[in-house]
């Protein structure tokens, strides 16, 4: 590895998600050694920039002291042209091919990363593919394309994408992030439920009452408001992210770590998933509160917008392991907090001979992803004293307090470096995206057309209160504390 010329380019340079997600992800990797030694990351957008001018605009969002910032800024270079046509195209290629030809005799990666909208990816990769796909012919060399959501509106959107896309470039050369799966505690899932003995025989429907997936963030769409709208929570956040933690959850143990072992299995699950019912879903929309716009009041939200920010939905797997189990997927912005955790809760213990109250005392396992890291399973102890009397309380695994110091590297930087060691594993294949659609364009379409109700929430609350009918009717009890 350390011998790649490895070339970086960053179609779409000029662009927020450039600027914010991949330079800093880079410059991550290259700060703590992660990058070959022959590394050079070229910038591709249409907007007229000199290097200079791109080093500019980056600098602010990196880390680290100015040495180190100019360090890697130095490898950082701009090419500018138009996405069709192929005059900025054939720029890039001589420019890749002039580096390429000073490292003669090197393997040489070639990663395009595509951080633009999706509606642009057949015009980026056709001329990606037409005029960029000189690679020197020397045994290890490669070119992969990493891109991200929004693949499509719904399953035949995204199927008419990926079938366009697949003409270029073959599902071994495609990166398809879903930056969930760059999360630690959303890899550490793989390891919790495979690698120990305790969660295996518990991991189903005789033990499992229900199981709640929840995102909540704390802010709005603050000036996304434009492109937020045209999707709505259902597609930003539930048909990817948390349907991949639902899979990650429920799936069967693969026959390796070999990455299509484990997303045959992915796929296998999600398939067993009937689509959404409407009488499953709660949808929301916030409102105005305390000096805090309502989602309507952004200006780049067309006026009237029904766009749900807020949606529960519960789902049931049709096979042994968890038939008549509900996962409650829930999803909101401008909420009373920002967490994403997943909830595993346990049936109530049978013949109860302690005092106490065993329907309110139910052991969960719960995992935080954000934020702060943590893992806590909720036992039932006796509580300290002279009575035999029982509570509920909680073994704690916090990652702040039992790993202090040790840095828990963002999604991006971990994905990144998965494409360029060419490892799949948390990349989201086409069948598995197909199967995430099925589960969801039903409903999806039933919300584009007005069809379900959207309940007013005011900014910084719970949420609308159907949605805590939806998780009583799944059988979710709320523990009484200790
Ligand atoms: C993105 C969504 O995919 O994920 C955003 O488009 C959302 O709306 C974001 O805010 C959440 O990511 P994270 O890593 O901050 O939880």
């Amino acid at each position: 590895e350390r011998d790649l010329c490895l070339t970086i380019v960053v179609a779409g340079a000029s662009g927020d998600l450039a600027s914010k997600k991949t330079y800093p992800a880079l410059q991550f990797l290259h700060h703590n050694g992660f990058l070959p030694r022959k590394v050079a990351i070229i910038g591709y957008a249409r907007t007229q920039m000199s290097d200079e001018q791109l080093r500019t605009k980056l600098r602010p969002r990196l880390k680290g002291s100015e040495k180190e910032v100019d360090k890697f800024l130095e490898g950082c270079t701009y090419v500018s042209g138009s996405y069709d046509g192929s005059e900025g195209w054939q720029k890039l290629a001589a420019v890749l091919e002039a580096r390429e030809a000073k490292h003669r005799g090197c393997p040489c990666g070639r990663l395009y990363y595509l951080a633009l909208p999706p509606s642009v990816y057949p015009q980026v990769c056709t001329g990606l593919k037409t005029y960029c796909d000189g690679l020197p012919s020397v045994e290890g060399s490669w070119i992969r394309v990493v891109v991200e959501k929004p693949f499509g509106l719904d399953l035949q959107s995204s199927e008419e994408l990926a079938e366009e896309l697949g003409k270029l470039y073959p599902e071994s050369q495609l990166y398809r992030i879903d930056h969930y799966l760059g999360k630690e505690m959303v890899q550490n899932l793989f390891v919790i439920r495979f690698a120990n003995m305790f969660t295996a025989p518990l991991w189903n429907r005789n033990c499992i009452s229900n199981v709640q997936i929840t995102f909540k963030e704390d802010f709005g769409t603050q000036g996304r408001g434009g492109y937020f709208d045209s999707f709505g929570i259902v597609r930003d956040v539930i048909q990817n992210h948390l349907i991949q933690l639902l899979a990650m959850l429920a799936m069967e143990k693969p026959l390796s770590i070999h990455p299509d072992d484990l997303r045959d299995e992915k796929v296998k699950v999600l398939r067993c998933i009937k689509p959404v019912q409407p009488h499953n879903v709660v949808l929301g929309q916030y409102t105005a509160a305390d000096a805090q716009p309502g989602y309507t009041d952004d200006p780049t939200v067309p006026a009237g917008s029904k766009t749900p920010t807020f949606a529960s939905v519960t789902v049931f797997i049709d096979n042994d392991r968890w038939a008549g189990v509900p996962f409650v997927l829930k999803a909101g912005k401008a909420l009373n907090e920002r967490k994403a955790e997943i909830r595993v809760q346990l049936r109530s213990t049978p013949h109860f001979v302690f005092n106490g109250e065993p329907e309110a005392m139910r052991n969960e396992l719960v995992v935080r992803l954000q934020p702060d890291e943590a893992i806590y399973l909720k036992l039932i102890v006796k509580k300290p004293g002279l009575e035999i009397d029982t509570a509920i309380s909680e073994l704690d695994l916090d990652y702040r307090q039992r790993y202090p110091g040790v840095v828990i590297p963002d999604a991006y930087p971990r994905l990144i470096l998965d494409s360029i060691r060419g490892d799949q594993q948390h990349f989201v294949r086409r069948d598995e995206l197909r199967a995430a659609w099925a589960i969801c364009t039903p409903i999806l379409h039933l919300i584009d057309a007005g069809a379900l109700p959207v309940h007013p929430y005011p900014y910084g609350s719970r949420g609308p209160p159907e949605a805590d009918e939806l998780l009583a009717r799944a059988g979710f009890v709320k523990n009484s504390r200790y």
